[in-house]
């Protein structure tokens, strides 16, 4: 650590030692620890872990942490080490440390924590989200050039159908969303689109299609890399919160983004849609239209028609796979599930 930062060095010692100790004091240990320098605390939304921001040698630093097992923050710190390990740029990240007590990860600041979700969510136009996206899609193929491996494409399917078969699994313990996904046909705005098991029957039954929307590449990637995960701060990107586990295809990543933007995941999440059963499984469904989400141009500029189309798949069965985690809002996922949908119509109908 840099002589200059002596005050962080020492909180980073205190951290270490409290993430060592299985019987720490948990949050209120570690609050007392940072005394006056903690400044602010973020809870998240969908994870057990808590941003705290600290003050330091005159700057803020973002400790995310985390008590007891905290399996995906310990896979976030994970990544970080294995990027660094393979030289790959530190950008925020400053060190991380898991222990029996606390799993803890020290960041730069960077800005005000502002994300691109929140920037469209304002109102803000096309030209300045594509950028952002642009921005982070580079550092995304970055990442996958300098580690990626040929694993072939069976191999990255079944991947992709583990996942899908434990998420659908869990789903199916869910009433009404086993009716739904079980669902022959699902109108919505009085147009009958064909339900999930239809879909993916149609697409795993083809083995050329599957071959077609199935890479045969792996690397590292941020794994999460939807807009509320991209900072954005004076014209400047940064990505957050990636996750850790196994490599996967880079349009697993690019899938996210289409999820995020044109699949309307942001809006959803931001509850700026209207959601109405009709009757049975038809719906009247209307996302806001925002217009720095309505276009993705500069990442189907920056890839060829497969690889996008291979983004479309993903960002489809990212829809499907999320749905047991936000099932307990009944009305959330089904909007989910409905966005869901559409991409997969998209999907088959530009395939057509
Ligand atoms: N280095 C950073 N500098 C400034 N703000 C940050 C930084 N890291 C995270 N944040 C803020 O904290 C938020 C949540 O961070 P992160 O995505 O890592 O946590 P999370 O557990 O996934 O939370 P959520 O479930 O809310 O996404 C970010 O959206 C951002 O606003
Ligand atoms: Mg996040």
């Amino acid at each position: 650590m840099l002589r200059s930062r002596s005050e962080l060095s020492a909180v980073c010692a205190r951290l270490r030692e409290q993430a060592e100790h299985p019987d720490g004091g948990g949050e209120s240990a570690l609050i007392g620890m940072l005394g006056d320098r903690l400044v602010g605390v973020l809870r998240s939304h969908n994870t057990p872990s808590t941003l705290y921001y600290v003050r330091a040698d005159g700057e803020t630093y973002v400790v995310k942490a985390e008590f007891g097992r905290a399996p995906t923050l310990r896979d976030e710190i994970r990544w970080y080490w294995s990027a660094a390990r393979r030289g790959l740029p530190r950008r925020l990240f400053i060190t991380g440390h898991t222990g029996p007590g606390l799993a803890f990860l020290l960041l730069k600041r960077f800005g005000e924590g502002a994300t691109l979700d929140d920037l469209a969510l304002a109102g803000e136009s096309r030209g300045p989200i594509a950028r952002h996206v642009a921005s982070a899609v580079t550092c995304d193929l970055e990442l996958f050039h300098r580690t990626q491996r040929q694993v072939g494409r069976d191999h990255v399917h079944r991947l992709t159908e583990r996942r899908l078969a434990l998420r659908y699994s869990q789903a199916r313990n869910v009433p009404y969303l086993r009716t739904l996904m079980d669902a022959d046909v699902v109108t919505v705005n009085g147009v009958g689109l064909p339900g999930l098991s239809r879909w993916l029957r149609r697409i795993l039954s083809d083995p050329r299609l599957l071959a077609y929307l199935t890479p045969d590449r792996v690397g590292m990637t941020f794994g999460d890399l939807h807009c509320g995960n991209i900072l954005v701060h004076e014209g400047l990107t940064e990505v957050v919160d990636p996750r850790g586990g196994p490599l996967l295809p880079i349009s697993y990543d690019y899938g996210k983004l289409v999820q995020s933007v044109e699949g309307g995941y942001g809006v959803v999440m931001a509850g700026r849609y209207v959601l109405r059963r009709t009757w049975g499984t038809a719906y009247e469904f209307t996302p806001e239209t925002v217009p720095g989400y309505s276009s993705l141009a500069v990442l189907a500029a920056s890839c060829d028609e497969q690889r996008y189309l291979q983004a479309l798949y993903y960002a489809a069965l990212h829809f499907m796979t999320m749905l047991p985690h936000h099932a307990s809002d009944e009305k959330e996922t089904t909007a989910l599930y409905l966005c869901g949908l559409s991409l997969f119509y998209k999907l088959l109908a530009r395939l057509a």
